[in-house]
């Protein structure tokens, strides 16, 4: 038995759930996660490639088939990672192993995105639709990045509970589904992990970059 499945308690969810809330994650959440943040890398070419990329859509039904792409699984999975949350004891101390020090890194990535995802969706794409009847301009949210510090330090902070929860959970979904079945084919699926880490920390924190840097033109 590996020290993950050490730390947990055994899960008493129905399998389809259990099933569904796993591969929802992957598909469409972290695919359409990865697509955000190339989009948002736009930001690097400025205000209208920024808008056209992220805030636009070519069609008014593309908008709200989006939404619920992407919010009904978020919120599935949420619930199902919040049960799996209630159903662990943290035994850390007694275990110190890298595998089990992952394992809540992977828990307490999800708790720091149910506050930032609440947040970003909030402020970046409800409010200006609902509030003040538009999508979010570039200029607004550069802005914020460049002059408002609680603003870059949620979002890079975000950022990193994300790229984290994203390529430890994809190694969690290939032993889940059984595509990683061995210790050997495990510790071999680790480098990428790391790789896919830091391939999606550099887009998302690039894009922050992008729009700090551009955010001075607007103060
Ligand atoms: C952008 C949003 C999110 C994405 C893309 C995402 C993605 C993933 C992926 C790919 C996995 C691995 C699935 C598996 O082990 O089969 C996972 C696991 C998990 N997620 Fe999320 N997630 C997101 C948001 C959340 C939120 C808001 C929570 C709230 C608690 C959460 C809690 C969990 C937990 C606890 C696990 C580990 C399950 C386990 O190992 O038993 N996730 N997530």
């Amino acid at each position: 038995m590996s020290t993950q499945a050490a730390a947990a308690v055994p899960q008493k969810t129905p399998l389809l759930q259990s099933r569904l809330g796993s591969f929802l994650a992957v598909v469409p959440l972290s695919i359409w996660v990865v697509n955000h943040l190339w989009d948002n890398l736009a930001a690097f070419q400025g205000a209208e490639a920024w808008q056209s990329s992220v805030t636009q859509y070519k069609h008014p039904y593309a908008q709200i088939a989006t939404f619920l792409i992407v919010i009904l699984p978020l919120l599935f999975h949420t619930g199902w990672g919040v049960v799996r949350l209630l159903s662990f004891r943290p035994n850390n101390a007694a275990y110190p192993y890298y595998s089990n020090l992952k394992y809540i890194l992977q828990r307490a990535a999800g708790v720091a995105l149910i506050f930032f995802l609440g947040a970003h969706m909030w402020l970046a794409f409800l409010h200006p639709r609902l509030v003040q009847g538009h999508a979010e301009p570039f200029a607004d949210i550069a802005r914020e990045m460049h002059f408002h510090p609680p603003t870059i330090t949620v979002y890079v902070l975000g950022v990193l509970a994300t790229a984290y929860h994203i390529a430890n959970g994809l190694q969690g979904f290939a032993m889940g589904w059984g595509l990683l079945a061995s210790e050997r084919s495990m510790r071999r699926f680790e480098p990428w992990s790391i790789v896919i880490f830091l391939v999606l920390l550099a887009m998302g924190w690039g894009a922050i970059f992008a729009l700090y840097r551009a955010g001075a033109a607007y103060g």
